[in-house]
């Protein structure tokens, strides 16, 4: 071999030693192949569109499910709401249907938040709702009446537990808020032991997985970033064990991205973006995801909260989310009598109409393929199983001319959604043009079918 080509192999083995080193995946906790990954999701990537229900004693103090925190209660001053907690509107039956009627096809219901309370009869703990005034398990009643309905089954579990006697300080916890010093850490940890609370955490998992059937989401909550210095990553709570436990007593359940094992491909099945704005959502076209999102400002029941999103915006989030490949998973805090506030009812109802007539650009669909742009004030969805782009039409203008850019020759046939009324079309050069109808339909985003 002259010098010239040694150099080149050389070389070649360099780039070769370089890419494995950058492109290597993220090391796997299970084997599961992406197919069967695919498979597993497949109900979840097709309903797009799920309700999470945050419940519990928070409820009674009707100012946020943190208000524990906010206001640095101890366990005592907390006390008054397990004592009162009765809540006499309680019929999970009627919940499952207003999540029926507006399209949602799954549920997560909050069977413990950060404050510890159980909504369901644990063996591991007093401070549950069969020994509150409620005297029963929610949580069954809650399975048994969604399940009844055909609706797939979630539980919220929260990893952190401001109740727990072993449960250790963080810099969220109630008890750090007013006294950040290292010896009050010391103090207040005295006789706290986290190794406990892992097995607590293990034993209340395994009953969640066990004694309720079949369970399709788990959605545990959360852990702080790798920088943060006082607060709790992956070992506090034994996650990796967690997880494995977890897909051991339901293996095909789908579990999200919050235990902290973000280094592992499969930590988690989806990502959850919390909050974030219509226009954030873009960047996550190509993952797996849920948008977790509030009618308003809390997810806990929050009496005087007055920022509640309107019917539009609502819409906008929905159709965002499919139109970037992820579900919306939308909350509802019912009050401490078990209800739906009358603002999650009316934003709920309104939801339904649309759906009734319209998700057919929901569910099963995803990203516009390459080659089809969204028109002005239009978004995107499409079925890649039928063939169907839909045209979302944010600002609807009566007997005008939309045009479809690039979309000549692309097109068998446009109809509206909600009637299946047939659309007029031509073709103009390279685009195509749709004739709006003389009347408005009366929906806030109208929708256009097209077959490809
Ligand atoms: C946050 C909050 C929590 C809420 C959750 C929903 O993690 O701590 O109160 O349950 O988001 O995504």
């Amino acid at each position: 071999m002259n010098s010239k080509r040694v150099a080149l192999s050389l070389l070649i083995v360099f780039c070769l030693n370089i890419s494995t080193v950058f492109c290597q995946d993220k090391p796997s906790i299970f084997n599961e192949s992406s197919t069967a990954k695919k498979e597993r999701m497949k109900w979840w990537t097709d309903a797009r569109f799920g309700m999470f229900i945050h419940w519990g004693l928070y409820s009674l103090g009707a100012r946020h499910e943190w208000l524990k925190h906010n206001e640095h209660m101890t366990n005592e001053e907390y006390q008054k709401y397990f004592t009162l907690f009765n809540p006499d509107h309680f019929e999970p039956g009627k919940w499952a249907d207003e999540a029926k009627a507006a399209g949602m096809k799954y549920a997560v219901l909050t069977t413990k938040h950060h404050d510890g309370f159980c909504l369901f009869d644990s063996k591991f703990t007093d401070y549950k709702a069969t020994n509150s005034p409620a005297k029963r398990d929610l949580v069954r009643e809650y399975v048994n009446a969604f399940r009844a309905k055909g609706m797939k089954i979630g539980f919220y579990y929260s990893l952190l537990d401001w109740h727990h006697p072993d449960y250790t300080m963080d810099d969220v916890h109630p008890l750090t808020q007013t006294d950040t010093t290292q010896a009050n850490y010391d103090r207040l940890n005295k006789g706290r032991d986290m190794a406990k609370y892992r097995k607590y955490l293990r034993d209340q998992i395994t009953e969640l997985l066990t004694n309720y059937g079949k369970i399709d989401v788990l959605w545990l909550d959360w852990t702080w970033g790798d920088d943060s210095k006082r607060g709790k990553h992956a070992e506090d709570w034994g996650a990796v064990e967690l997880i494995k436990l977890v897909r051991k007593l339901q293996p095909g359940i789908i579990v999200n991205n919050r235990l902290g094992l973000n280094k592992y491909s499969d930590g988690g099945d989806f990502e959850t973006p919390e909050q974030v704005s219509t226009a954030e959502l873009e960047k996550y076209k190509g993952k797996t995801w849920e948008t977790c999102q509030t009618f308003s400002g809390s997810w806990g029941y929050y009496r005087d909260e007055t920022s509640w999103k309107t019917h539009r915006k609502l819409l906008d989030l929905l159709i965002t989310s499919v139109a970037n490949g992820g579900n919306l998973i939308l909350n509802v805090g019912p009050t401490a009598r078990g209800e739906f506030d009358y603002r999650a009812k009316y934003s709920l109802d309104s939801l339904s109409v649309w759906m009734h007539e319209n998700s057919r650009s929901i569910y099963g669909c995803t990203t516009a393929p390459d080659g089809f742009e969204a028109p002005k004030d239009t978004k995107l969805t499409y079925n890649p199983g039928t063939k169907r782009l839909y045209v979302h039409i944010y600002n609807f203008v009566a007997n005008s001319k939309l045009i479809l850019p690039g979309y000549a020759g692309k097109i068998k046939y446009a109809q509206l959604l909600n009637d299946e009324s047939e659309i007029a079309f031509t073709t103009e050069g390279n685009d195509v043009v749709l004739k709006m109808p003389k009347v408005a339909p009366p929906y806030e985003i109208p929708v256009i079918e097209l077959f490809l």
